[in-house]
């Protein structure tokens, strides 16, 4: 049987979880520790958000969403920081992590076109395997065949912490408050009808509430190289 050209030699790696998890950062060292491609759904559902926001696009005018996901191109690109997104060649990476992108973006990512549109990116994305991707649904819906499943979670109030000395200096917001809008949009993303937020059946559950990243970083680096060992 003929191989793809080192499709044998690499897996995909799925991390999933609410937000604040801490799964971008751990699943761009994951990716780096393993010479993966990182890719961050979440920026996806934001860059759609931030489109929609600026066009006046809101997410009740259903026919006028669909047509702005779908006339969208979002590229991403590996840098510094993980990875830079644009959207029809303008770098948004900055402005997608806005407060107003960040209190509305689970109410676009309810939308079952802008669900399609950017489930079938970021399959197309996967194809040649070697990704850690993380989001909400990748797991359970976006690559349902990823050789890896991470559930990533941690207390809320923890979530909500870690979040806030992330944010602290450049929006005025209290933890309370972060605690707060966190608990809303986890409630959002499990809540909806189409791919929510769940613990996919096959996935491995890591509680980071009392890790450090580096701690879960090492045992998803260590649960790769298991299944890569199984995949051969
Ligand atoms: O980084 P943070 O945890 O704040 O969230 P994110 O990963 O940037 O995702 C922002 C939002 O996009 C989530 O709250 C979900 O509503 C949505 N999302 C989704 O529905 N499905 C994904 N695969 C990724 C994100």
């Amino acid at each position: 049987m003929i191989d793809h050209e080192g499709d044998s030699d690499r897996i995909n790696i799925a991390i999933d979880g609410p937000a604040g998890a801490g799964k971008s950062t751990v699943a761009r060292k994951v990716a780096e520790q393993l010479g993966y491609v990182y890719i961050d759904t979440g920026a996806m559902y934001r860059a759609v958000t931030l489109s929609a926001q600026r066009a006046g696009v809101t997410v009740e005018q259903l026919p006028k969403l669909a047509q702005l996901a779908r006339s969208l191109i979002i590229e991403l690109e590996p840098s510094e920081q993980g990875q830079s997104i644009f959207i029809n060649g303008e770098n948004v990476t900055s402005l997608i992590r806005s407060r107003e992108v960040t209190l509305q973006v689970s109410h676009f990512a309810a939308n079952e076109t802008v669900r399609e549109v950017l489930g079938t990116m970021q399959r197309n994305l996967a194809e040649r395997k070697g990704v850690v991707m993380d989001g909400r649904d990748i797991g359970s819906h976006v690559l349902p065949n990823a050789e890896l499943k991470i559930f990533l979670t941690a207390s809320v109030q923890e979530r909500a912490l870690r979040r806030f000395r992330e944010i602290a200096d450049s929006q005025a917001i209290t933890l309370e408050q972060l605690e707060k809008e966190i608990a809303d949009r986890d409630y959002l993303d499990e809540q909806r009808d189409i791919s929510p937020l769940i613990c996919a059946s096959d996935a491995v559950v890591l509680d980071s509430t009392s890790m450090t990243i580096d701690e879960v970083i090492e045992a998803i680096v260590k649960l790769s190289r298991t299944k890569l060992a199984e995949a051969k």
